[in-house]
C-alpha cells in the first residue's frame, strides 16, 4: 500500500516545507470520513468539548497571523513539546504558542513567541520516528505544566489504558475545530500496531491508541498535542493512516523514550 503522510502544511495553510513523506496515504481526511456516508460518528473524531481549565498544558501553535497548525504541551513554564514535523525546518519568529485559549476566536490567555527551536537530531519523517521537538517561549507562561512520562514508566504505557488526546485538529465536519477537543482512546499493544502499520510502526519510538472498530481518533491539525495517561504526558499526536479508521489506530511519539533530551532541553 502507498504509504503517504499529510503534507501537514498545506492542510494548515502555512507554506510547505518539505515535509515529503516518503510514506504516502497517512493522514489526510479521506471521504471514508464523510460523516454522510460513515455510519461510525467520526471527529476527533469522537470528541467533545474540553475546557482549558481542566487541561491548562494544552497549547496550539500558530504562524504569525494567527493560524493553528499544531497543538503541543506546556512542559515548563517557557518550554513546550511538540511533533518535529510541525516545526521542523521553521524559523522561531515564524512561530507562535498560544496558551490558556480553548476557543480560537476568543482572545482568552496569552500569546507569546518563540526563541529557539530544537527539533530532535536524528528526525526525518513522522514514520521514520523520533518526531519530537522543543521550543522555548520567550516569555514563561502562568499555566500549570504536565510531568512527563519517564523511560521506567512502563505501566503507563500497558495496552487498554485509557488515555485522552486533546486538539483542535480536524472533525468530522472535515474542518479544524473552533474549540478544544477531547477524546478518550485506549493504548494499543505493539503487535496491533504493528499488524496496521507494518515496520513503520517503531515500538522504541511510539505508541498507537485507538478502537479495533475506529470511530475516536486525533486527525490533521492535532498533531504534537498531549496524549494523556493518569495525568502524564505518554504521547505527542504524530501520524495515522486517514483518522479513525477501523483497523488503523493513531500513532504517536513515545514520550517516554526521550524523556532525557526533553528534560535536556527544559534544563537549557
Ligand atoms: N499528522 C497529523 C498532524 O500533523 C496528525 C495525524 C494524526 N492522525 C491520526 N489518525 N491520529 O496533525
Amino acid at each position: 500500500m502507498a504509504i503517504t503522510l499529510p503534507r501537514l502544511r498545506t492542510l494548515l495553510g502555512a507554506s510547505l516545507a518539505a515535509v515529503s513523506l516518503s510514506v504516502t496515504g497517512f493522514g489526510v481526511a479521506t471521504a471514508a470520513d464523510d460523516p454522510a456516508t460513515d455510519p461510525i460518528e467520526t471527529r476527533v473524531i469522537g470528541g467533545e468539548r474540553a475546557s482549558i481549565d481542566d487541561y491548562p498544558y494544552t497549547v496550539y501553535l500558530a504562524t504569525s497571523t494567527g493560524f493553528q497548525f499544531c497543538g503541543g504541551a506546556l512542559v515548563a513554564p517557557d518550554k513546550v513539546a511538540t511533533a518535529a514535523h510541525c516545526v521542523d525546518g521553521d524559523s522561531p519568529s515564524s512561530v507562535d504558542v498560544v496558551a490558556g485559549r480553548e476557543d480560537k476566536q476568543g482572545t482568552a490567555g496569552e500569546v507569546v513567541g518563540v526563541t529557539d527551536i530544537w527539533v530532535h537530531p536524528d528526525y526525518v519523517t513522522a514514520t521514520s520516528g523520533e518526531d519530537v521537538a522543543v521550543l522555548t517561549l520567550e516569555t514563561s507562561l502562568p499555566y500549570e505544566t504536565i510531568d512527563l512520562a519517564s523511560s521506567a514508566d512502563d505501566a503507563l504505557y500497558a495496552q487498554g489504558n485509557s488515555a485522552t488526546v486533546l486538539g483542535w485538529g480536524t472533525t468530522e465536519t472535515g474542518s479544524s475545530s473552533r474549540y478544544l477537543l477531547e477524546a478518550v482512546v485506549p493504548l494499543t499493544s505493539d503487535a496491533t500496531c504493528s499488524d496496521a502499520y507494518g515496520s513503520s510502526y517503531g515500538s522504541d519510538s511510539m505508541i498507537c491508541a485507538g478502537y479495533p472498530e475506529g470511530g475516536i481518533d486525533a486527525c490533521q491539525g492535532d498533531s504534537g498535542g498531549p496524549l494523556v495517561v493518569d495525568g502524564v504526558l505518554v504521547g505527542l499526536t504524530s501520524w495515522g493512516r486517514g483518522c479513525a479508521q477501523a483497523g488503523f489506530p493513531g500513532v504517536y511519539t513515545r514520550v517516554g523514550a526521550y524523556t532525557a533530551d526533553i528534560e535536556a532541553q527544559i534544563a537549557s
